[in-house]
């Protein structure tokens, strides 16, 4: 197999690895349809894999047609194609993609991760699932196998999430040299939930990701996860501070968190296209008068039962309501050939039954009403117009959800999220916050959502919307990519909502958010982080410039509670040093 490369690849070809490709299927007129995928990972990827000199590597079922009996789950290459990217799909025995994909990423490694042990989660370890264990590491191996028999020059790895944590180190044992990062959509557990894995899986896995050079989580809560699975399941030294992880060999790995983001440009246009006009037509006497939405794929994490055991709450909390709002639920068909995706489909449809069943008479139609297909365009248009959008997810690692809805939102709209969503620290205060298995908070949430002014909303929505726009899809990536020391690509670099400007200056303002201010202590780990990254860094407060990397200037500031400052970062890797200076920054409210 080789892959084309244009002439003159002098520096070599950037290798995106993920589980999927560009494509997914819809359901478009009784038959499945494989269309560029709208889903998160895929559109932060794309605008990187259509840059000349980047390849995307994913797995695929063999033989070809094996999707005919699956749903259409078990992508084949032929799927996959597409004249503007440069796939090579990695073509995987059927039986071996069922258990690498269906049983240990999502039936087992998805649910440990979202926390979900037990009912409608990762259960109990059986014979079949060590076989399985066995055909995930053959997976991976037949991807790295396959990246090595293109022969290409690799000028760096950019590595997808869960499925593929043994990756990078094999793939080191040939490339000792090439930049590896490997990115974690998804939230990473604690070491006493990573405990629940067999001892020898989770070592496989944490020493598999420790093969690159940097790991991409999403938040600064992951990092500290990630830190505190090597020091205590590996015991290996980490420095909490710097967030590197020192190997034996003397190798020091990088664990950075790059928040995942969605691209405003690209939702303005959707938002402009013809699609969403005529949904928002069709949903237009449904959103009368107050609604409820929620956005996800239909899947335990997303906790849909408690959502809408919450809304049936508030309903006997307020009946004033009845008959006054309706909860339209958009859920994405999701991971259908497994028993316990469908047999969550199944507890979630009855408890809208019930609700339904108990209300419909006093309201005068259906309280929830389902709209079981993965059509974003339809979803945007609800987006637009709803009263409340109701993210209660068990765990998530980002939720992009959040930031779409942030951005087209008009009514003005309010969000409810749970505090474990990834996004929630973020939205803090900006939203209403839930714990995730309260049913009587999240309904008090939502009345409290539904009563809200305008005023209020719209002075949360801005602030929300305007905190997105400085760190979009393309951020995300750039960060990345100068985390490598990669130079970017024009196409990507360009840009009205780039942060950085034409040398390469990132500035963020930022204030400072505990009560004890930036004294001896915070300020040494402000520092060692600031020290971590090669480009200048400074505070300028009042007009006056104090270097982030020496512990007197940053004291000689006088951060103290409130103050106001801009962060000014200038130099190769000047987003991801802004950025994780911010979370640093945060980070101290909860401690200091
Ligand atoms: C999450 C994961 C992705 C995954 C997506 C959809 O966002 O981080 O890796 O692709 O869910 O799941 P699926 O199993 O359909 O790919």
């Amino acid at each position: 197999m080789t892959i084309p490369t244009k002439p003159g690849n002098d520096e070599g070809t950037v290798v995106i690895v993920a589980n999927r490709g560009p494509h997914d299927f819809v359901w478009e007129a009784g038959h499945w349809v494989a269309k560029p995928s709208t889903g998160g990972l895929v559109s932060m990827i794309e605008p990187l894999a259509r840059q000349p000199n980047v390849a995307w590597f994913c797995c695929v079922s063999e033989p070809p047609g094996s999707e005919a009996d699956r749903d259409a789950l078990y992508t084949t290459a032929k799927d996959q194609i597409d004249p503007d990217l440069n796939v090579v799909p990695v073509p995987l025995p059927s039986g071996v993609y069922r258990d690498y994909y269906g049983v240990i990423s999502n039936e087992i490694l998805w649910m440990l991760h979202h926390h979900l042990v037990g009912q409608f989660g990762y259960a109990t370890l059986d014979e079949e699932s060590h076989r399985a264990w066995d055909a995930y590491l053959e997976a991976n191996r037949r991807m790295a196998d396959a990246i090595l028999a293109t022969e290409i020059p690799v000028r760096a790895f950019l590595i997808q999430d869960y499925h593929l944590y043994p990756l990078a180190a094999m793939l080191r044992l040939h490339f000792p040299e090439t930049p590896i990062l490997h990115f974690i959509h998804i939230p990473f557990p604690e070491p006493s939930t990573l405990k629940l894995l067999p001892k020898s899986w989770r070592k496989a896995l944490l020493e598999g990701l420790l093969g690159s050079d940097v790991i991409g989580l999403q938040t600064a809560d992951d990092v500290r996860s990630f830190l505190a699975c090597c020091e205590e399941i590996l015991r290996i030294p980490v420095d909490v501070h710097l967030a590197t992880v020192t190997l034996s060999s003397g190798r020091n790995v990088r664990v950075r968190a790059f928040p995942a983001s969605t691209d405003p440009e690209a939702i303005r246009a959707l938002q402009a296209g013809v699609e969403v006009d005529l949904a928002r037509k069709r949903l237009a006497p449904q959103m009368e008068d107050h609604t409820i939405i929620r956005v996800d794929r239909l899947d335990p994490s997303k906790n849909q039962i408690i959502g809408f055991s919450a809304f049936g709450r508030l309903l006997e909390l307020h009946p004033e309501f009845i008959g006054r709002v309706r909860f339209l639920a958009f859920l994405i068909p999701s991971r259908t050939d497994l028993t316990v995706y469908r047999e969550y489909h199944d507890a979630v449809y009855r408890e809208i039954e019930r609700i339904n069943s108990r209300f419909v008479q006093a309201c005068g139609f259906n309280p929830i009403e389902v709209f079981y297909t993965n059509e974003r365009t339809q979803a945007l248009a609800a987006m637009e117009s709803c009263d409340v959008l109701l993210v209660n997810s068990r765990q998530d690692g980002m939720n992009l959800v959040v930031k779409e809805w942030a951005l087209v939102s008009r009514k003005p709209g309010v969000l409810v999220v749970s505090e474990t969503a990834g996004v929630a620290s973020a939205t803090e205060e900006v939203s209403l916050q839930i714990s995730p298995l309260d049913v009587e908070g999240t309904a008090k949430a939502l009345a409290e959502a539904l009563l809200m002014p305008p005023d209020a909303r719209t002075t949360w929505l801005e602030q929300l919307r305007s905190g997105i726009k400085k760190w979009t899809a393309r951020d995300w990536l750039v960060a990345q990519l100068q985390e490598l020391g990669i130079t970017l690509p024009e196409q990507i670099a360009r840009g009205p909502l780039d942060l950085a400007d034409s040398k390469g200056a990132v500035e963020w303002e930022l204030q400072v958010l505990n009560k004890r201010g930036i004294h001896a202590r915070p300020a040494a780990t402000f520092v060692q982080c600031a020290r971590g990254f090669q480009c200048e860094i400074e505070i300028v407060r009042e007009g006056v410039s104090y270097s982030a990397k020496s512990i007197l200037s940053v004291l000689t500031a006088n951060l103290d509670y409130g103050a106001a400052f801009t962060l000014r970062a200038s130099g190769p890797d000047a987003t991801a040093a802004a950025e994780q200076l911010r979370q640093v920054l945060e980070s101290f409210k909860s401690e200091e």
